[in-house]
């Protein structure tokens, strides 16, 4: 309701959020996902609303709480999270948080696969839409400030920095996901930002710690 929207820098901006991973079914019992907890994208939508804005929050199956006072939507798909994400547009800035899948299964049906004897199910796949590209490749519409995500374990900047040309959003959080980092599932987390003017390393913080400084950032920068 916008009667509690707090007071703040971020006072009658809109931001969407995406946040969480996404599952793509294999067929009704078993799917495909992301590992991804949701705590990084629900503490910067916590850190915008603190900060005043209207959120809209679009996520998939995570384990995170949801952020009170975000508008919440709930997927389960990466095209229905693209659905949501372009439904709830025009938003002045766009944080893409979440773990999209990839690929989904083609013909993923309403016949669960059955154990047959010796043959082994053989699964064909087909890209998803890639939501930040799309939303930062709009012409009209396109959110003044668009925000993306690098998880990589291998030349994490350099992967990181080619992401954020191809893909043509403003920032990239490029961070550091390899399994002895301890990133995926806790509690903190290691991030360069990476935009137009070049990268800056952040102190390993806890995830609420990155999400407060990354919104006083895109508070500066929306002005
Ligand atoms: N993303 C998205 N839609 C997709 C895939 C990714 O919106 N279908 C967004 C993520 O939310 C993140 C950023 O794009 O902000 C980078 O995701 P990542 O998986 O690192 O990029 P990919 O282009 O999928 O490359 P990779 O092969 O490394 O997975
Ligand atoms: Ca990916």
């Amino acid at each position: 309701a916008e009667g509690m929207l707090a007071d703040g820098p971020l006072k009658g901006r809109h931001v969407l959020v995406t946040s969480g991973p996404t599952h793509e079914p294999i067929d009704p019992v078993r799917y495909i996902a992301n590992r991804s907890s949701g705590a990084q994208g629900t503490a910067i939508a916590r850190a915008l609303l603190a900060a005043g804005a209207q959120v809209t929050f679009v996520t998939g199956p995570a384990d995170a709480a949801r952020p009170m006072g975000a508008q919440v939507i709930e997927v389960e798909t990466a095209q229905q999270m693209r659905d949501a994400a372009l439904g709830a547009l025009p938003a002045d800035a766009a944080v893409f948080a979440a773990a999209v899948a990839d690929w989904h299964v083609v013909g993923a049906g309403d016949s669960k696969i059955k154990k047959d004897g010796d043959r082994l199910p053989v699964l064909e796949f087909a890209e998803n839409p890639d939501i930040l590209a799309e939303v930062s490749q709009m012409g009209a519409g396109r959110p003044g400030l668009v925000v993306g995500f690098a998880a990589e374990t291998d030349d994490v900047i350099a992967n990181a920095t080619a992401k954020r040309l191809r893909k043509g959003c403003d920032w990239i959080v490029a961070n550091d996901v390899s399994p002895d980092t301890g990133i995926m599932g806790g509690a903190e987390n290691a991030v360069t930002l990476i935009s137009e003017e070049g990268e800056e390393a952040w102190a390993r913080m806890g995830k609420d710690a990155v999400a407060a400084r990354l919104v006083a950032r895109l508070a500066e920068a929306l002005g």
